[in-house]
């Protein structure tokens, strides 16, 4: 998202302005033009050079100090698809709040239209100041995305909120700001990850689903406005920012945590790869082996309940229900009956076992069965742009019924 595109860093004096440097690498390491404006203050808490080396451009500090032209804040202001003030003090958002334009930055913001995320970083007592909450909200109403700080110890050695989010977290909203928000304000419920059933407090059985396609989604939808739920399998994931994660073990926690959560939503997707069985009994006592080479010892299983089929079951006419069809072979035979079995929307078919598709691949080659009998087939690509494909098709159809 942020390929080639104009990103102005603005630096304020705070001690979190050391943050700042790692933003601004995560941001170039995205593809992005960054040009850093510093002001005095942050002058005195990091060097000009290491931003200047690392933006490879000029660093700009004072209205009149550019040695090319003395207009560089407005070229800058009109050339920046974004501008992340990080962190931002309490004397750039009062200037901001009131239209005081005295130095490069707060005068460069008089002149910005891009979209802007203001990272507001001071001390508890400061950042709850009524003066300060006054002006964070009047920035808010103009238009500015405020990204809340983080609670914690501060320098100053008061601990409460005022702490810059860590870069990677300002990285992600940063980018957030680019994706449309056509989903915006609706209920989102995805479940993703395998399950585990288990045969005794140590063994279990499960599939090799690593839930990164199930993560795509739910962090898709939220980049695009959705309020999402997660319910997942155990996974080495980090969970999607902005998402609500439910974290579950076996094909029954998630069946109930589904149906739980699963009338506020608008849009249901079952991304998850359950388990079909589970042992019909499972111990409390690890089992031990009886040292016997030749004999063989079976465990019963016992069919998990469809925890798709039973949401298509209860699902209401306002909602959308997708699930996906994981298949070796006869992907269109045996996804359009699952579509008719469970009742489903949309079905997302899945050749696995194929390089680059399926499980724990980072790409997918899919194709989609709607409801009306009409499908799209897609060429392998990343697990994150099959997600924003599914919603695309998702969002055009929820919107426009
Ligand atoms: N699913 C589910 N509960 C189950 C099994 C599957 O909710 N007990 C959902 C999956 O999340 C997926 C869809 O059903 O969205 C299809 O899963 P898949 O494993 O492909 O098919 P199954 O219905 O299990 O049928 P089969 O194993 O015979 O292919």
């Amino acid at each position: 998202m942020l390929k080639d595109k104009t990103i102005v860093l603005g630096v304020c004096g705070g001690i979190a302005a050391y943050k700042a440097v790692e933003l601004l690498r995560l941001i170039k390491k995205a593809g992005a033009n960054v040009r850093v404006v510093m002001t005095q203050s942050a002058l005195e808490f990091v060097g000009e050079t290491t931003f200047r080396v690392l933006s490879e451009n000029d660093v700009c500090t004072g209205l009149f100090n550019s040695k090319e032209s003395s207009v560089r804040h407005i070229e800058w202001a009109s050339e920046a698809d974004a501008v992340v003030i990080a962190p931002a003090t309490a004397n750039i958002i009062g200037k901001m709040a009131n239209g005081i334009a005295d130095d490069a930055l707060s005068t460069m913001m008089m002149a910005v239209t891009s979209k802007v995320m203001i990272c507001p970083s001071m001390n508890t007592y400061m950042y709850e100041n009524r003066a300060v909450q006054r002006n964070i909200d009047i920035l808010e109403q103009d238009g500015f995305f405020i990204l809340e700080p983080g609670t914690g110890e501060l320098a100053c050695k008061t601990s409460g909120a005022g702490r810059l989010p860590d870069p990677v977290l300002i990285f992600d909203r940063l980018v957030k700001l680019f994706y449309p928000k056509d989903l915006k304000g609706k209920k989102i419920l995805v479940s993703a990850g395998p399950t585990r059933e288990a045969i005794d407090p140590v063994r279990y059985i499960s599939n090799h689903s690593s839930g990164k396609m199930g993560y795509a989604v739910a962090e898709a939808a939220e980049k695009r406005g959705g309020v999402v739920t997660l319910v997942s399998g155990p996974v080495s994931l980090s969970p999607p920012i902005g998402v609500d994660v439910i974290k579950i073990e076996s094909a029954k926690q998630m069946a109930d945590e589904i149906i739980k959560n699963m009338d506020d939503a608008d849009i249901i997707i079952k991304v998850a790869a359950v388990a079909d069985y589970r042992p019909s009994a499972s111990h409390d006592k690890k089992i031990k082996k009886n040292g016997n080479l030749t004999a063989s010892i079976s465990i019963e299983l016992t069919e998990n309940p469809d925890i798709l089929k039973m949401v298509g079951e209860r699902k209401k006419e306002r909602q959308f229900l997708a699930g996906f069809a994981a298949e070796t072979q006869n992907l269109d035979v045996y996804a359009l009956k699952k579509m008719e079995k469970k009742n489903l929307d949309l079905i997302v078919g899945n050749i696995v076992g194929v390089k680059g598709s399926g499980f724990e691949a980072d790409t997918n080659k899919v194709k989609f069965f709607f409801r009306d009998g009409t499908t799209h087939d897609l060429p392998l690509m990343d697990k994150a742009k099959v997600a924003h494909k599914i919603l695309d098709h998702i969002s055009a159809r929820v919107i426009s019924s």
